[in-house]
């Protein structure tokens, strides 16, 4: 299996912080956020991992993680996107590095506490067909969601007015090789981007879906608000404590002790 970190686009609803800068150089808590999303897949056992971004600020992604030694790799791989054509058209970017091998692709604004590894080695193992990951959100119209019947998927919307559950797509996917020729079927959405959601529901259409639910908690951090919930939940889970209020903080700083 190998990797692919999608990590371009605007960062519009993080305006003005995303003016000078891409979104996943942003930090969140003690590091830049693209850390988290190559680590979940370093963790998981990949190995060979493709960075996708585009914008003015690619080059600061080489800087920043040159060949990935920091994660123990030995090397990463950059790609070039264009413009902001969407999730499947920046993972059609992905086709050549792929060479016919399956693939975990990974938001690069997505941020999990715990590992994905089992979901890796049991998609690995069927060798075929796509996976995605669910999770439970009290706030379901601003992602995938998908409609559960009898424990099965029936279908996966993107940003429902009316989601017909909780449980949305959290952006880690796991592909065959033949996600590219299903890519390259799509027409693009009414925001004039090739949707990740509408490649899930080909895969669901021939009955080749899987999906498991992720374990601990998951977040984005594409807006304001979930930037700052990501910060606090990875502090949390770094200190294993609440963050200290202002007032405690600054107390300790004057306490002359
Ligand atoms: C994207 C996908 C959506 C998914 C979400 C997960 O949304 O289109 O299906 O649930 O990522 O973070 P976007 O960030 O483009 O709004």
């Amino acid at each position: 299996m190998k990797g692919v970190v999608l990590a371009g686009g605007l960062g519009k609803r993080l305006e003005p912080l995303t003016r000078i800068t891409n979104k996943h150089l942003l930090p969140i808590y003690d590091r830049p956020m693209i850390y988290y999303p190559l680590q979940t897949l370093v963790e998981a056992g990949i190995s060979e991992i493709l960075i996708v971004t585009g914008g003015a600020n690619a080059g600061d992604f080489l800087r920043l993680l040159g060949n990935g030694s920091e994660f123990g790799l030995k090397h990463l791989d950059y790609t070039y996107q264009r413009g902001e054509g969407g999730i499947a058209e920046a993972l059609r970017l992905a086709e050549h590095f792929a060479a016919g091998q399956p693939l975990v692709v990974i938001l690069g604004d997505n941020i999990v506490e715990r590992s994905i590894k089992p979901f890796v080695e049991r998609f690995a193992a069927a060798g075929r067909g796509a996976k995605i990951l669910l999770k439970e959100v009290e706030d379901p119209w601003r992602f995938g969601v998908a409609e559960l019947r009898d424990g099965r998927i029936v279908g996966i919307e993107e940003k429902p007015a009316r989601p017909k559950s909780s449980y949305i797509v959290t952006g880690i996917y796991l592909y065959d090789a033949k996600v590219f020729d299903i890519i390259r079927t799509l027409q693009p959405s009414g925001r004039g981007e090739l949707e990740i959601t509408d490649v899930n529901s080909v895969y669901l259409q021939r009955g080749e879906m899987t999906y498991d639910i992720l374990d601990g908690w998951w977040t984005d951090a594409g807006l304001p608000e979930t930037l700052y919930r990501a910060t606090t939940l990875v502090r949390e889970g770094i200190l294993g404590q609440p963050i200290p209020s202002i007032r405690d903080s600054q107390s300790a700083i004057h306490d002359p002790r």
